[in-house]
């Protein structure tokens, strides 16, 4: 089946039994025993799985290629269940420069001696070679890396890990299954903030987490129903009717942010544009190879004129509204550093935007009349 066409039919997978081509939601907590005292369906309780949660992850599964997916109540409860399952002081690599909230939560992992943690320079894949050296347990890549948007090999990546007897799970949050599966490029996991493009409308909070080997998907499960940190059948509902339009969304998300991209690279009040689309990318050969069904909707910009007026930039635009996340249908501009917080080591003059389905040119105006406004 066309790719497009499994996508376009995640809902559906949840196989409705009226004949209804949007299934219900089934909402209870608990399940019914028989007399015999054996459960009457496949549940028991709620934080232990439930049927429109499974309909979901069952969809999943199939649309990344894995052995088994699992769906949590944000991204980052999915990253902390996948972390749990990893024994104390097992060793972890992660990229310098990626998602903030995750990089957070490795560093006190590793303060609190639950993890040893290796950083390294993403811009090839030399850095991760050292950082595993010795040995690791897992390593943790996110491809492209937020918000500077270097693309990592994921191929080469897991034949590293692999030689040093790890195992590797890959933030694919920015680059979804209709441009990117990294288990077919030999990662052990992938991982999506739901939140995200998976979704695509900013109404839910999900993570998602697909394995490639089923007995690992149901260790990480066993963590789920301890740490509790299940979705909701409504928001999974919400999400697989969000990921039925995910492949039409994320192609229009990707032309106009290279039109977005194209138009500003020239523009004087602009230093850098990053995007992984364009030429200009040192990793731009690996986002060609890794990205094939488009390069998305995110991108950054680097101010001459440096924080302040980056600033002042993300106050004046229109139809880009300013707040934080991505992957929406509502194009958004944030100032990085002032959302990552004093500890961040983003370009203190980088504005992050998210490119949504608004008109492009409308996008490029708006952009242009902000950075006039400033210089
Ligand atoms: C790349 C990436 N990974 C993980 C997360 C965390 O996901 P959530 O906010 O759904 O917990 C985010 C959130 O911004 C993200 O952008």
């Amino acid at each position: 089946m066309d790719f497009d066409t499994l996508i376009s039919e995640a809902l559906t997978a949840v196989g409705p039994p009226s004949g209804g081509v949007v299934p219900a939601i089934e909402p209870a907590t608990t399940f019914l025993r028989d007399d015999a005292y054996e459960l009457v369906g496949r549940h028991s309780y709620r934080r232990s799985g439930s049927p429109t949660v499974d309909g979901v992850e069952e969809a999943l599964t199939t649309i990344e290629g894995g052995a088994g997916a699992l769906l949590f109540g944000s991204g980052m409860a999915a990253f902390s269940a996948l972390l749990d399952s990893l024994p104390v002081g097992a060793a972890v690599a992660a990229p310098r420069v990626m998602y903030h909230g995750g990089l957070d939560l490795l560093l006190r992992l590793h303060e609190r001696g639950a993890i040893r943690l290796r950083l390294f320079e993403a811009l090839d894949v030399s850095g991760l070679a050292a950082a595993v050296e010795g040995g690791v347990d897992l390593v943790w890549l996110e491809t492209p890396v937020n918000p500077l948007w270097t693309s990592i090999d994921i191929e080469a990546s897991a034949s590293i890990t692999h030689g040093a007897g790890g195992l590797i799970a890959v933030d694919s949050t920015v680059a979804p299954p209709v441009t990117t599966q990294p288990l077919s490029l030999g990662a052990d996991f992938v991982f999506h903030s739901a939140t995200k493009y998976l979704n695509g409308h900013s109404d839910v909070t999900a993570g998602l987490v697909v394995g490639s080997d089923r007995d690992r998907i149901d260790a990480i499960s066993e963590r789920r129903t301890e740490l509790g940190s299940v979705l909701s059948p409504f928001d999974a509902w919400l999400l697989a009717r969000g990921l039925r339009t995910l492949a039409v969304r994320y192609r229009r998300a990707s032309e106009s942010a290279a039109m977005v991209a194209t138009a500003l690279e020239p523009h004087p009040a602009v230093e850098r544009v990053l995007y992984p689309g364009l030429g200009s990318m040192e990793t731009h050969d690996v986002a060609t190879t890794q990205m094939t069904g488009g390069f998305g909707g995110m991108l950054s910009l680097l101010i001459v004129a440096g924080a302040d007026a980056a600033k002042a930039v993300a106050t004046r635009t229109k139809v880009f509204k300013p707040a934080t996340s991505l992957g929406g249908t509502e194009s958004l501009i944030e100032h990085r550093a002032s959302i990552e917080g004093p500890a961040s080591i983003v370009p203190a003059n980088l504005l992050r935007l998210s490119v949504g389905l608004e008109d492009p040119d409308d996008l490029v105006a708006d952009l242009e009349q902000a950075l006039q406004a400033i210089s």
